[in-house]
């Protein structure tokens, strides 16, 4: 449908096929965003709305940030692009040993990617490579999780656990299987931060080895807190479990970190909140605080110096690589973001503010009837709405559309499931400001 033209709006939106996106009803009403600044966007015509979840869940320096800025601008004048196959630029080196440096104990090698979803097939394919050249080629199964999200690679969908990311998509990579998710309503609901019900669950593993036996097994990947599938904390104990049962079976596991790194939940890395050191991480989206894409896995030195170690000087041990892996512009971003990130205690901001967070959003359940359970981890959380009978997820694009249309606020649905995740930089009063719009919204979709 047309839009009038006045330089700012496009004037065609046919053309363009939107992700995750009903596109039909979008171009009716479009939700176009023109501007940021902090944390908030601007319509073309100028409207502020108050970002309330860091762009889809990235923006975690908030927007417009002049030092990330600069940092890109200088970057392209200096250097546009520079290979990393056979060649490199000191920035993808500095990037690498500044994200190692953050993560927790051996976790001290960077791989290179552009997305989450390629960082998750990125790690799943070092799996495999590493089994290989341990001499345990027989360990080509991956073991993921019922609602877990891993973007939208074939690898990933595999390990995933969201059917409607899954059941389009014919037989998908052979030989995964799934733990149970971790949520049960009966014993959770409005829980703040890791309920204390669900560690046993971990213990479903064994089952799958017994199954399948070990010597089949690749690796286990999950995501500390499940957050497309809306914020579902890891219940106490679970993730240490775990690690447990993977290192009796030789099994690499695999934290996706694509949402819980850089300050979303309080530390560095989900690993480091929990003390539990996966084999990998899978990061993406706040390495560069959303401004230029990047993607990458962290690897432990075991799993980097059995596929690198003992290798002719003319030998390519791990054949995989993306073309723009450690593009230049993607680390001056991250390095800028990563400064940002520090000289302004981001990570501690969001420590700090977690309870206030917790506290504000458990507050709507008096005010709203409709909200079926609560749950917040970090700067997460996620209210259920309880949903229209036979249509499920209505209220939910409701919700969205009410919330940029009228009342000024960009909320993250799941289904009918309200997300939360602001930018780090936010205060108490940001806080207070989009839990009271939340509560309007769900109060007028309900
Ligand atoms: C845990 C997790 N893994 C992977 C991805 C995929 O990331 P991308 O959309 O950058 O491919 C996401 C995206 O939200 C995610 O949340």
């Amino acid at each position: 449908m047309a839009l009038a033209h006045d330089g700012v709006t496009p004037n065609d939106l046919d053309p363009l096929w939107l992700p995750f996106t009903p596109n039909d009803s979008f171009k009716r009403r479009p939700r176009m965003i023109a501007r940021a600044k902090g944390m908030h966007y601007y319509t073309p015509e100028g409207r502020e709305i108050l970002d309330a979840t860091a762009g889809l869940w990235c923006c975690n320096a908030g927007h417009g940030r002049d030092p990330i800025v600069k940092a890109v601008q200088d970057q392209v004048a200096e250097l546009d692009f520079a290979p990393v196959f056979q060649y490199a630029h000191p920035k993808a080196f500095e990037t690498a040993s500044r994200i190692a440096a953050l993560a927790p104990s051996d976790l001290d090698h960077v791989f290179f990617a552009n997305s989450g979803s390629e960082a998750v097939d990125s790690a799943l394919k070092i799996a495999l490579a590493y089994h290989r050249y341990n001499g345990d080629g027989t360990r080509t199964r991956f073991i993921g999780r019922e609602r877990g999200y891993h973007g939208v690679g074939f690898g990933g969908i595999s390990v995933g656990g969201m059917v409607n990311n899954r059941k389009f998509f014919g037989p998908l990579l052979a030989g995964t299987d799934h733990l149970p998710h971790t949520y049960n309503r009966d014993e959770q609901a409005f829980t703040k931060g890791e309920p204390e019900w669900g560690a046993h669950l971990a213990d479903e593993l064994e089952n799958i080895v017994a199954l399948h036996d070990a010597s089949t097994i690749a690796a286990v990947i999950v995501e500390p807190m499940a957050g497309s599938t809306g914020v579902l904390p890891p219940p106490k104990g679970y993730l240490k479990r775990l690690r447990e049962i993977c290192d009796r079976h030789g099994i690499l596991l695999i934290f996706d970190e694509v949402i819980c790194a850089f300050g979303r939940l309080g530390a560095s890395f989900a690993a480091e909140r929990y003390g539990v050191i996966p084999d990998m991480i899978c990061f993406a989206k706040g390495i560069t605080s959303g401004v230029i894409p990047m993607g990458g896995v962290i690897c432990r030195n075991h799993v980097h110096d059995v596929i690198n170690g003992e290798a002719e000087d003319h030998e390519i041990r791990l054949f995989h690589g993306y073309t723009y892996s450690a593009h230049p512009m993607a680390c001056a971003a991250a390095l800028a973001t990563l400064n940002l990130y520090r000289d302004e205690g981001l990570f501690e901001n969001s420590k700090r503010l977690e309870p206030v967070f917790a506290d504000a959003c458990h507050s709507v359940r008096d005010k709203c009837s409709s909200v079926q359970d609560i749950r917040t981890l970090g700067l997460a959380a996620a209210f259920d709405v309880e949903p229209i009978e036979g249509k499920p997820g209505k209220r939910g694009y409701d919700a969205v559309e009410y919330a940029f249309h009228d009342v000024g606020i960009m909320l993250r649905v799941s289904g009918d499931t309200i997300c939360l995740t602001p930018p780090l930089i936010a205060t108490e009063d940001h806080i207070a400001e989009m839990v009271e719009k939340t509560a309007k919204v769900i109060a007028h979709i309900s």
